[in-house]
This record gives C-alpha cells, sequence and structure tokens, in this order.
C-alpha cells in the first residue's frame, strides 16, 4: 500500500505521515528534506539558490543519508528549499530516488507537495492535508522556538505566505490537490485527532 500525504507547509502532513508510517508499519520519507539539503548545501557553499544550473548539480549529487537534519529544520532552510524547489532540474534530479521508494515492493508512506500528482499519481491512498494560515504559522513559530529559533508570529506568517504562494505558483509541479485526494483540513483538530481521522480515511480506501 502506497499512501501519499501532500499539502502546504505546518498543515500536519509531516506528523500525520510519520504516523501513518508507524501505524501500518511503512516505511516513510518526508520529501521535503531533499529540497532542504540541496538549499542548505548551497547556502554553506555561498550559492544563490535561484541560480538554476548550481542547484540543480547540488540535486544530482545530493547523498540523502549524509542529510543533517538540525541544520536543514531552520527558517532560513524552509525559504530557500521553496526557492530551490521550483527549478524544474532539480525536481528531475530528485525523481528517481522518490519514485524508487515509492515502488518498493512492501509499500511506503511518502509527504510532500506533489506525491500524489507527479511522483506517484498511482497511489492507493492521496490525502491532501491542510489547515488555515493562521493555525499553519502558529505551529510553524511553535517548532521553530521549541528548535531554538526565536522568531516573531509575523515573520513566521509572512513566509508562510510567500513560500505557499511560490509553491502554488511554480510551472513545475506546483503544490495542487489531486483530483482523487482526500482532504483533511486540521485546523481545529489536536494531533491526535488529526492522525485518528487520518488513519479512518486510510482504512476506508484500502
Ligand atoms: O515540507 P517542507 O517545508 O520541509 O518543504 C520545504 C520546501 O520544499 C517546500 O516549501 C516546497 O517548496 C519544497 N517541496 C517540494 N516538493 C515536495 C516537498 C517539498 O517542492 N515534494
Amino acid at each position: 500500500m502506497l499512501i501519499a500525504v501532500d499539502g502546504p507547509l505546518a498543515s500536519g502532513k509531516g506528523t500525520i505521515a510519520r504516523a501513518l508510517a508507524a501505524h501500518f508499519s511503512l516505511p516513510h520519507m518526508d520529501t521535503g528534506t531533499l529540497y532542504r539539503a540541496v538549499a542548505v548545501e548551497m547556502l554553506e557553499a555561498g550559492e544563490n539558490p535561484r541560480d538554476a544550473e548550481a542547484a540543480e548539480a547540488r540535486a544530482r549529487a545530493l547523498d540523502p543519508s549524509a542529510i543533517d537534519e538540525k541544520k536543514i529544520r531552520t527558517a532560513g532552510a524552509g525559504v530557500a528549499a521553496s526557492i530551490v524547489s521550483a527549478h524544474p532540474g532539480v525536481r528531475r534530479a530528485l525523481l528517481k530516488l522518490q519514485q524508487d521508494f515509492a515502488r518498493q515492493p512492501g509499500g511506503a508512506v511518502m509527504d510532500g507537495r506533489d506525491i500524489g500528482t507527479v511522483i506517484a499519481p498511482e497511489a492507493e491512498v492521496k490525502l491532501y492535508v491542510t489547515a488555515s494560515e493562521e493555525a499553519r504559522a502558529w505551529r510553524r513559530q511553535a517548532e521553530l522556538v521549541n528548535r531554538g529559533e526565536m522568531i516573531e508570529f509575523d515573520q513566521v506568517l509572512a513566509q508562510l505566505k510567500e513560500r505557499d504562494a511560490r509553491d502554488a505558483a511554480r510551472s513545475a509541479a506546483p503544490l495542487t490537490r489531486a483530483p482523487d485526494a482526500v482532504e483533511l483540513d486540521t485546523t481545529e483538530m489536536t494531533i491526535d485527532e488529526a492522525v485518528r481521522a487520518a488513519i479512518a480515511i486510510v482504512d476506508e480506501r484500502r
């Protein structure tokens, strides 16, 4: 069983995908880590994330086993990731890695922006996780502060709007709900409620 979980940032899709993977004993890939890792490598090398050629070269050479979780989770890495992910060459370079993961025999859970639309349109279950802008900004701020990054709510909200706009407007695999995806709005839900709702959706569809 392949489960695709897509949605905008801080919608709860990562938490839901991890919980589904644990519940159904499936391997999980958070595909945002790949774009974040490319972005961090570029920033560290003094390259501009808008440089499509340099970004594609970094993506082609990416070693997913060497990704440093701590470095890629900063707000700056998220903003830079949304810039590098708009380059079609970067998306092409990261396609095979993601499709190989999607096609492993036992199934998988993958979360990102384009799993149900581009990476694995054949997924048995597709979830499109959303929440209001405000709710997502509060969650992202709490997450960053928990990681020790002090950042104002207004700045988080502004970055969120900027990243949403970039993810939705890009020509290569824009963030959009697959026609056969089930939408899960988590605005008014606790984590537990959202996870239970997601498990129920998967149980119904598989
Ligand atoms: O989900 P996360 O915030 O970690 O993703 C970072 C950035 O990577 C997103 O803003 C998005 O631009 C990009 N991304 C993408 N396609 C995916 C996953 C992430 O374009 N499948």
